[in-house]
């Protein structure tokens, strides 16, 4: 699977991912998904919203155990920050049909659109959408960095923007979701464990940040004359991460637009994108709201104006606690693993992220989980994202072990 995967979407020169919602990287990826459908005799199906599923029994019946991830990516993504979901959840079906596992639910495989909001901007629109969690409206609204709006774009690939919305009849089929996803983070690499569990996902956002001033000559417009917006930009990159050091927080200003974007014009608007998060939603907000005063005080001080609109935002996620315990057990138990015990008795370890996933979404109308598989460098978001094929194959094991406990309770 993976040696199919690996040349969609890879750009040549960085070797990162390019896969963003609805261009061809994408369908390559979603022929991909469905061929795999078709090689292990599953029924796919693709819902309103574009998200792909792949069905062992039918899911009709309902109380359906499903898994999977996403295959977009952000701009130079990695290999494994989706995919490592949607590879483990096939390779975790063949591992059950192997062990002869007598499949006494439907069991679904999934593949949510557009999870990173790399082109629209807003992450998870796929689940979002499903759950009732962006409206049509909204979600129309969307518009990329090249001013094609999101309905224009799923019209290009073939999909009907009109459908979208609420899909509650296909998510009452499901009993359980599980996502896997690479760890992205150094917490198991610390710990020693190669798969740990999702305990609670931050609170976080994505602000926008529009600095307004007045391009001018850069050779000859006096530095007392100019209205610069990169001045207060910069001092609020710079504010972002003292507020955040100073929290428990993390900020991270990772996009930037300018205009006219010249080397040698002062720019007329600089437009940056906040990404801030927290464990506890209180930090969260004290972080944005001195960020934003910072970049009012220093917008002031240069002449400059400044709006700042809160583009997306996701509540903490606290993973269902019963599932979450259940799958501790079918791990312990089955693995004969022997990792420390937290404080929830588990024997694999529990892990907090600071990163955002589907069924952190998805557990506003449905119990979810996640299994996190070791990333030995931490590193994620960046071409540099690994995880050891050992420890790739003890994920699928464990995911393989969690469905049939699952099925099987
Ligand atoms: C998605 O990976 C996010 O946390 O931004
Ligand atoms: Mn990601
Ligand atoms: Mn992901």
């Amino acid at each position: 699977m993976w040696n199919d995967l690996h040349p969609l979407g890879r750009h040549p020169t960085t070797r990162g991912y390019r896969r963003y919602a609805w261009t061809p990287a994408d369908a390559e990826c979603r022929a991909w998904f469905t061929a795999q459908a078709e090689t292990r005799g599953l029924t796919h199906e693709i819902d309103r919203n574009g998200n792909q599923w792949a069905w062992l029994g039918d899911p009709a019946r309902g109380d359906a155990v499903v898994t999977g991830s996403h295959l977009d990516s952000v701009p130079d993504g990695g290999a494994f920050d989706g995919p490592l979901g949607v590879v483990s959840a096939f390779a975790a079906l063949d591992e059950l049909r192997r062990r002869g596992t007598a499949f006494t639910r439907p069991l679904g495989i999934v593949n949510f659109g557009d999870e990173e909001g790399a082109r629209f901007g807003l992450a998870c629109v796929g689940s979002r959408l499903s759950s009732g969690q962006l409206t049509r409206d909204r979600a129309h609204r969307l518009t990329d960095g090249d001013g094609i709006t999101l309905p224009r774009a799923m019209e290009a690939a073939g999909y009907d923007p009109d459908a979208i919305g609420a899909d509650p009849d296909r998510l009452a089929r499901i009993g359980a979701f599980v996502e896997l996803h690479v760890e992205q983070g150094r917490a198991l690499d610390l710990s020693g464990d190669a798969v740990g569990v999702a305990g609670a996902i931050w609170p976080h956002g994505r602000w926008r940040f529009d600095f307004r001033g007045e391009a001018n000559h850069a050779g000859t417009t006096r530095l007392t004359d100019r209205r610069d917006p990169m001045l207060p930009y910069a001092e609020t990159v710079l504010a972002a991460r003292r507020e955040a050091g100073s929290a428990r927080a993390v900020a991270t200003f990772g996009k930037v637009a300018v205009e006219p974007n010249g080397v040698n014009a002062i720019p007329s608007l600089v437009r940056g994108w906040l990404d801030s998060r927290a464990p506890d939603q209180r930090d969260l907000d004290a972080v944005v709201a001195a960020v934003e005063k910072a970049a009012r005080a220093h917008a002031d001080a240069h002449g400059v104006d400044l709006d700042v609109v809160r583009e997306s935002f996701t509540p903490v996620v606290e993973f269902d606690h019963a599932l979450r315990d259940r799958i501790g057990r079918i791990l312990g138990r089955d693995t004969g693993h022997t990792g420390h015990t937290g404080d929830t008795g588990l024997t694999v370890p529990v892990l907090g992220t600071g990163a955002g996933h589907d069924a952190g979404i998805l557990s506003a109308v449905l119990p979810t989980a996640m299994l996190f598989v070791r990333n030995p460098t931490g590193v994620s978001h960046s071409p540099a994202e690994y995880a050891t094929e050992d420890d790739c194959v003890t994920g699928v094991l464990a995911l393989a072990d969690v469905l049939e406990g699952l099925i099987h309770p």
